[in-house]
């Protein structure tokens, strides 16, 4: 998943390189652009390197300023190495035309042998640069005056996979797009029209936003948008949305600042969705009314990474309030056939909006009859747009490539709609929504405990060679998995998590001496049970890093304990994330690694 930027305008190369910056959670790998100057002569002028959008623009060094017109890439690899040869732009072998790409093309080799045959020089690795030349040889084949937009969507017709595209060429006053299976929104200013992978970029650029559908082949010119057939332009709204400036404020990094706004966003997420007697929940938003939602034969959670960890939070939630059946699923392995009907609901969790996994498991769903929804970050995304109903989690921007605000607002979420549709007593229910009002000041509280004990057990996961998480009950033995995730994601270090009960079948071999053991073990039914399991690590010489809101005998086997906040038992996810996001944090930082843009990762990913 890359970000595309164009645009057509005053100072254009400036504009993309800020729309870059905005899309660079998409992608850093490498960044390239490419642009064509007024009465521009030769080929289309092109700059690319590896690493990120501020090594293009030193990379750059004004030398893009003054064009009018101009294109632009942030990579996440999916064919081909780092290497600035497989950088975006790609361009023809006479550097007329030059392209960026969005997708896989999923026929790329077999198009490539067909134009080395015709004597056409392949330079990259990549899926993506033989668009290039099969809209030369189209171009080349056509007679005399061009016809750009057709030659494209000749191209674009033999493509098969999922693309989004920008093209320019040398002697043309426009930009070339097309859209099929990744997003696309093209965005109108006071003196620009634009073209971006998604609308973040597009606030302080655009004032109107119209989004691409599948299938589109479109010519942006300084005067608007042409089409082969103007029953498809699109129609441009207001831009909706705010953009928070990727500013860490008095923070290190985004990741923990993130973090530290988890008071503010849980209260986003919450406000209006607890009656103003602070004794019921009410999530609106969804097509289906709660009594509906109560006679399904069953709901579907599709997700992935950390939004199905919080979905594997939301089961338990939906199991312990209401009768009705309900299981997650990775997205990229949903069973659409098996699971979905006309009385079914499949709900996408999903922070960007824009996953193509979880897209197309509803896609799936929907194909099958069933209803869906989602519960989403990003307004507007297209997740959000396809589903045109369900929740937002109002967590404002995450810009951190780990999720953790995300996280919390997801299960918060699904806690309310699982009181929604719940059918326990009026007096249980009343218990748990007090609790949940008091959640935002324990999450501070939680944040503002000093006592160095994450320091020291970063110090103790430093250099480990492996870590592993344990947790008892529904849900802490699901919330490790999260945990464990967050750390592999920041600090690069192999993670296990387990339910503490299962470690003895197997995984506990791996535990040598001073092997990390982080032991979530809230005040609940399963505290006697995380002793057992804990005694077992450290008799194998584990080092044991214990997450705890209890004083008692518990923590004499721990090397370190990390103590957490009391809160309803149904509630302890909320707390107990706090830690774990904060020893991912550091244990990142202790290894000097760039944990807001952890390596082979990106925010959203949008191929398959
Ligand atoms: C989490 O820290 C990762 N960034 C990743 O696992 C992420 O949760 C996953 O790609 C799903 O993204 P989404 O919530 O935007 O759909």
């Amino acid at each position: 998943m890359c970000g595309i930027y164009g645009c057509i305008g005053p100072n254009a190369s400036t504009m993309v390189l800020q729309g870059l910056r905005k899309l660079e959670y998409r992608g850093y790998d490498s960044a390239g652009l490419a642009a064509i100057f007024p009465k521009h002569q030769g080929p289309v002028k092109m700059e690319k390197t590896v690493g990120y959008v501020s090594d293009l623009v030193s990379k750059a060094n004004g030398r893009f300023d003054g064009a009018h017109i101009s294109i632009g890439h942030t990579r996440w690899a999916t064919h081909g190495q780092v290497n600035t040869n497989n950088a975006h732009p790609h361009s023809s072998n006479d550097g007329n035309i030059t392209i960026v790409h969005n997708g896989i093309i999923e026929n790329a080799l077999e198009l490539s042998n067909k134009i080395i045959k015709l004597g056409y020089d392949i330079k990259s690795e990549t899926d993506t640069e033989v668009i290039s030349h099969l809209i030369d040889i189209e171009l080349k084949n056509q007679s005399k005056p061009k016809n750009y937009l057709g030659a494209f969507s000749n191209v674009t017709s033999q493509l098969i996979g999922s693309w989004a595209i920008a093209a320019i060429i040398s002697d043309l006053e426009g930009i070339l797009v097309s859209k099929n299976g990744a997003p696309m929104a093209i965005g109108k200013g006071v003196n620009n029209i634009s073209v971006s992978s998604d609308v973040q970029p597009f606030y302080g650029a655009c004032s109107e936003v119209a989004y691409m559908n599948d299938g589109d082949n479109f010519l942006l010119t300084k005067d608007g948008i042409i089409s082969q057939d103007d029953s498809n332009i699109p129609n441009f709204s207001i831009l909706e949305g705010i953009y928070d400036e990727q500013n860490p404020g008095l923070f290190e990094h985004m990741m923990l600042k993130e973090i530290h706004d988890q008071p503010i966003s849980l209260s986003n997420a919450l406000h209006g969705r607890i009656s103003s007697d602070g004794l019921n929940a009410k999530l609106s938003g969804f097509s289906l009314s709660p009594s509906e939602m109560k006679n399904l034969d069953k709901i579907n959670l599709v997700s992935c990474g950390t939004a199905y960890y919080a979905s594997l939070i939301i089961v338990e939630y939906i199991r312990k309030y209401s009768k009705v059946p309900v299981e997650a699923f990775r997205a990229s392995e949903f069973p659409s056939e098996n699971t979905c009907s006309k009385n079914t609901l499949t709900i996408g969790i999903t922070q960007s909006g824009e996953t193509k996994d979880t897209l197309d498991a509803l896609m799936e769903a929907k194909k099958c009859g069933s209803h869906v929804s989602s519960i989403c970050n990003v307004i507007g995304s297209t997740i959000a747009r396809f589903t045109n109903n369900g929740a937002y989690l109002y967590a404002g921007s995450e810009f951190a490539v780990a999720s953790t605000k995300a996280y919390t607002n997801m299960i918060a979420i699904g806690l309310l709609f699982a009181l929604t549709i719940s059918d326990i007593s009026e007096n249980k229910k009343r218990k748990i929504v007090k609790s949940i009002r008091k959640l935002p000041n324990l999450i501070s509280s939680q944040l503002i405990i000093h006592d160095e004990s994450i320091q020291h057990a970063s110090k103790l996961i430093r250099d480990s060679k492996k870590v592993i998480f344990i947790g008892r009950g529904d849900l802490t033995s699901k919330l490790v998995q999260e945990g464990a995730l967050k750390m592999m994601e920041v600090s690069y270090i192999p993670c296990l998590a387990y339910p503490g009960g299962e470690l003895k079948h197997g995984p506990i071999a791996l535990i040598e001496d001073g092997t990390p053991v982080i032991a979530i073990a809230p005040s609940d039914s399963k505290l006697h049970l995380m002793e057992s399991s804990i005694r077992e690590c450290k008799s194998r010489g584990a080092k044991i890093i214990l997450i705890t809101d209890h004083e008692g005998p518990i923590t004499k086997h721990a090397d370190v304990t990390i103590t957490t906040m009391k809160i309803h038992s149904d509630l302890t996810p909320f707390i107990n994330i706090i830690p774990l996001q904060l020893l991912a944090y550091k244990a990142g930082i202790e290894n000097g690694i760039n944990v807001d843009r952890p390596r082979n990762l990106a925010k959203s990913v949008t191929v398959v």
